[in-house]
């Protein structure tokens, strides 16, 4: 099954970068040059302190905001923790779930990250939920197996509905931040794979969900990774925090629709 996108989701995952002057300056820059984009969502992800800043210089734009990270519980005494409903009252729509950089330095388990998942959809923010493998899982050849584990821990406990209106992002671990991009066949497989196994059961969800890609894109990969079938758009990490190169690739996605 392929899935024809209509629309791209391009996400800066800023990490823990920024400062309120740079923030400003990029942002600036993102409204300048991408307000002409039609057929292309993006969407800036910041740490929690800034997103009153993305609020204030992102509504009214074509630009969303989000977080990278939310509690998986309600509310109460969890020192330290975020709320999905204190990221709402921030205008956030997306919220960042299990990257791989949380997985493994806070040992963020299948659960927590299944809990934290139906808790943001319950507060009406679009999960982006990062899947992918280590090196040696892709080497061995299991990475399908990994990944279909890792969305099995949320189809189990909450069915395959819950993908409807959500973002899963294909993360190689060994793509990430490394500059070694997954070629567009790696990501093509995978990506068919995880649409595949969506539409298995439940064919309405599948046709709601976008699948991102995510790890070492640049300008110049964006536009040979946009025009894979089943590949709706990127999780940027480094290149979001350039002004020139984020915003080429957000082209380069608008032009792979157009
Ligand atoms: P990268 O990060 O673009 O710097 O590889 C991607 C990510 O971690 O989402």
């Amino acid at each position: 099954m392929t899935q024809k996108t209509t629309q791209k989701l391009v996400v800066a995952n800023w990490k823990m970068h920024g400062n309120l002057k740079q923030n400003s300056a990029l942002l600036t820059d993102f409204v300048e040059n991408l307000s002409a984009l039609k057929h292309t969502q993006m969407v800036v992800c910041a740490p929690y302190p800034y997103l009153a800043q993305l609020q204030s210089m992102l509504q009214h734009t074509n630009i969303a905001w989000g977080a990278q990270n939310v509690a998986k519980n309600e509310v109460g005494a969890f020192t330290g923790e975020v709320s999905a409903a204190m990221l709402t009252d921030f205008g956030c729509k997306y919220v960042i779930i299990g990257h791989s950089e949380r997985a493994t330095a806070y040992c963020e388990s299948d659960e927590n990250i299944a809990t934290k998942f139906v808790q943001a959809k319950r507060h009406g923010l679009t999960p982006i939920l990062c899947v992918g493998e280590t090196l040696i899982e892709r080497e061995a050849g299991v990475m399908e197996m990994v990944v279909s584990k890792q969305l099995d821990t949320i189809i189990n406990t909450h069915g395959a509905a819950v993908f409807a209106d959500a973002v899963i992002s294909y993360e190689p671990i060994w793509a990430i931040g490394t500059g070694l991009a997954a070629t567009p066949e790696q990501a093509k497989n995978m990506h068919l794979f995880i649409r595949n196994k969506i539409s298995n059961l439940n064919i309405e969800a599948t046709n709601r969900l976008k699948i991102l890609y995510g790890g070492s894109v640049n300008p110049q990969n964006a536009v040979q990774l946009f025009v894979v079938p089943n590949i709706d758009g990127g999780l940027i990490g480094k290149c979001s925090l350039n002004a020139q190169e984020f915003e080429a690739i957000c082209h380069a996605a608008e032009t792979s629709v157009t």
